[in-house]
């Protein structure tokens, strides 16, 4: 697809907008159908996107250019530490900023909401989520910081602690 972006726009996403959770599936299931397992297990339904209004989330944010193309979904873990559970711009048009530019404004509106740490999670072989989280401030977790984050947010062990850990986990002092 040749695409020209001119204006991109960030706003928050309204899944009570069946417009948008409609598209944001769309998304889900064509990222997951390119990048598969280092994406997720699974593509996410309909039930996991809804699980943000269960929480009342406000972190949630769509990146737009004539539509949706993207998404990033956070939540404060606890006071003042805040979870970036999901980022997925559409194949078609990654690697022309879009990413850096939601997750830019993502992490602006933690640091507004009063959030001191941001923490996400990625596959160790996703090159590009790791180059872009690291371009932002991101640091690998290690040592006992990663040994509390592991088992704080209840994660697999063998995934980030073993001799050769599937994931990494990374944080950014806000
Ligand atoms: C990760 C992802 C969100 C990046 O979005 P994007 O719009 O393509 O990224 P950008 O164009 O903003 O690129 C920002 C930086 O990311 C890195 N990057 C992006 N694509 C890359 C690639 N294919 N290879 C290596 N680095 C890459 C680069 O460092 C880039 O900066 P640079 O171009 O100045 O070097 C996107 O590739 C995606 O949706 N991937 C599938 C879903 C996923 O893995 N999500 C994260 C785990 S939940």
């Amino acid at each position: 697809m040749e695409v020209t972006i001119i204006d991109p726009s960030v706003k928050k996403l309204d899944l009570e907008d069946q417009d948008v959770l409609a598209r944001l599936l769309e998304i889900e299931h064509e990222t997951f159908r390119v990048h598969g397992p280092l994406y997720d297990i699974s593509a996410w339904g309909r039930e996991q996107f809804l699980l943000p209004l269960e929480r009342k989330l406000d972190f949630s944010l769509l990146i737009c250019l004539s539509e949706v193309v993207g998404f990033s979904i956070a939540y404060e873990f606890r006071g003042g530490w805040a979870h970036i559970s999901r980022v997925a711009i559409e194949p078609a048009v990654a690697g022309r900023g879009l990413g850096k530019e939601l997750l830019t404004a993502q992490l602006a509106k933690l640091r507004e909401a009063g959030c001191k740490t941001c923490s996400i999670d990625v596959r160790m072989d996703n090159v590009a989520a790791t180059r872009l989280y690291r371009k932002l401030g991101f640091e690998r977790m290690r040592d006992a910081a990663l040994i509390g984050y592991v088992n704080e947010r209840g994660r697999d062990p063998e995934e980030y602690l073993s001799t050769e850990p599937s994931h990494s986990a990374f944080q950014l002092y806000l």
